[in-house]
């Protein structure tokens, strides 16, 4: 796994032209909602990233025929030859949304035997909302020796209220209540881009749902689902990374092909730091010149700020000229990259789920460790802005959401390259 690290030279303000592709969180959750249609289906811009790779293992473990080009960002898959509904822990030890499995198995076929997924660094993630949905829509579900084994004849509609907004607790309920017999709404329904966009995917497939990206989602169950071909959105959170990127090294960035509808929260905390924006219907374009203002987030659901930018907001604030404050409401543990930028000079304190963050001029590069996906990022854009060079260790955290960045920095102009270790 610890193959490889990133070498990094701050001081390059980055300056071009950046594309991004399908967004990671939606094409995790589509391509196995792909399982419960009875004919082929095909996915288009998908990230060639670890995560995929991992979904892509584990259909053809069930026995669907899946062909998968990773450079042209499509994938086939046909269910009808799956003959499973068991994935060992090895390989939902190695993505934790394989819960989505549980949804579109028991959808499929009635029945799964799921490895229990793991907490993660950011925190226990608990799949409790998961599991008591399922066991209203009629599902027995057990877990016994770390695996999730369920089953139903068949789903039978529910009137669904989670404890908290959930994302994929959201859309694992939506999987399995595609097939189900009768009328289910889920209340306190995540509104997430990528819940639209799974939402959109299984009704081009032939489901009744209506009300995503609303608190409240009806989905009045069918007898079958026929194939489809979808392209997922954008990653929002791929293109938010990269526009910080532009303002902390004080340069000049275009992203295409993202969704700035999706971003406006983040567009507009972008803009509070001092930065010039453009914005197209599918690009954004980042300039900035002089130390960003300080700008205080909290992170909340879709719409509001987004967790998964949070450690990418705490880079921004430590080159910021005054103190911000960043609150982390979504999970427990989501600060792990502050010793890592503390280690670079940056002057960062924790009380409780909010981090106080005081702007320095410089932070110095050093060898600092990924610790989790997004930390990664947060890791890199300080490194891209630290004067002198970094080693960033651990980056496969990164390679499971970030298709190849240090390729897109360099054509930015960062000086970064990937070394075996
Ligand atoms: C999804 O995680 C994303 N992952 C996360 O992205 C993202 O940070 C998160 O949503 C919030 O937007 C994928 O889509 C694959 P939640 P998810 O359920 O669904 C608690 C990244 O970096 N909770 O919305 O797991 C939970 O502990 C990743 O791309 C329960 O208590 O997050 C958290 O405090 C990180 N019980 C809160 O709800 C449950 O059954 C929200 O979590 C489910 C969740």
């Amino acid at each position: 796994m610890d193959r490889y690290k990133l070498l990094i030279t701050g001081g390059a303000p980055l300056r071009g032209e950046t594309t991004v592709f399908g967004g990671k969180n939606t094409s995790v959750a589509v391509v196995p909602a792909m399982l419960l249609c009875d004919e082929p289906c095909v996915v288009e811009n998908l990230p060639d990233i670890e995560d995929i790779h991992v979904v892509y293992d584990m259909l053809n473990l069930l026995g669907a025929k899946v062909d998968y080009e990773p450079k042209a960002r499509r994938m086939t898959v046909d269910p009808r030859p799956v003959n499973s509904f068991h994935v060992p822990y090895q390989y939902t030890q190695r993505m934790r949304a394989s819960y989505y499995l549980w949804g579109a198995l028991l959808g499929r076929c009635g029945q799964c035997e799921v490895g229990y997924p793991g907490g993660c660094a950011i925190g226990a993630r608990p799949v409790d909302q998961h599991i008591r949905g399922l066991r209203q829509l009629g599902a027995t579900v057990d877990i016994d020796h770390g695996y999730v084994r369920a089953t139903a004849q068949r789903l039978k509609g529910a009137h669904i209220v989670t404890d908290m907004v959930t994302v994929t607790g959201t859309e694992n309920l939506v999987m399995a209540a595609v097939l189900a017999e009768g009328e289910t709404v889920i209340e306190n329904a995540a509104r997430e881009p990528e819940v639209v966009d799974l939402c959109d995917c299984l009704n081009a497939m032939g489901a009744h749902i209506t009300g995503a990206g609303t608190p409240v989602i009806s989905i009045e169950g069918v007898e079958r689902l026929h194939g489809a071909e979808h392209t997922v959105i954008a990653d929002r959170i791929e293109a938010g990374s990269f526009l910080v990127a532009g303002v902390v090294t004080q340069g000049d960035v275009l992203v295409t092909h993202c969704q700035p509808s999706q971003m406006e929260v983040v567009l507009d905390k972008l803009r509070a730091t001092g930065a010039v924006l453009d914005i197209g219907a599918d690009w954004v374009r980042v300039r900035m010149t002089g130390r960003p203002k300080p700008v205080s987030i909290r992170t909340v659901p879709h719409p509001g700020f987004p967790t998964d930018m949070q450690a990418q907001f705490m880079t921004l604030n430590c080159f910021a000229e005054g103190t911000a404050n960043i609150t982390e409401t979504i999970f427990e543990n989501r600060f792990m990259h502050v010793p890592e930028l503390c280690r670079m000079g940056a002057h960062i304190t924790i009380e409780g789920h909010t981090a106080i963050v005081e702007g320095v001029a410089q932070l110095t590069g050093t060898t600092i460790m990924a610790t989790d996906l997004r930390a990664s990022a947060s890791l890199v854009i300080a490194a891209l802005a630290a004067q002198g060079s970094s080693t960033v260790d651990r980056i496969y955290h990164l390679d499971r959401g970030y298709e190849r960045m240090e390729e897109k920095l360099r054509a930015l102009g960062a000086d970064i390259v990937r070394i075996d270790v």
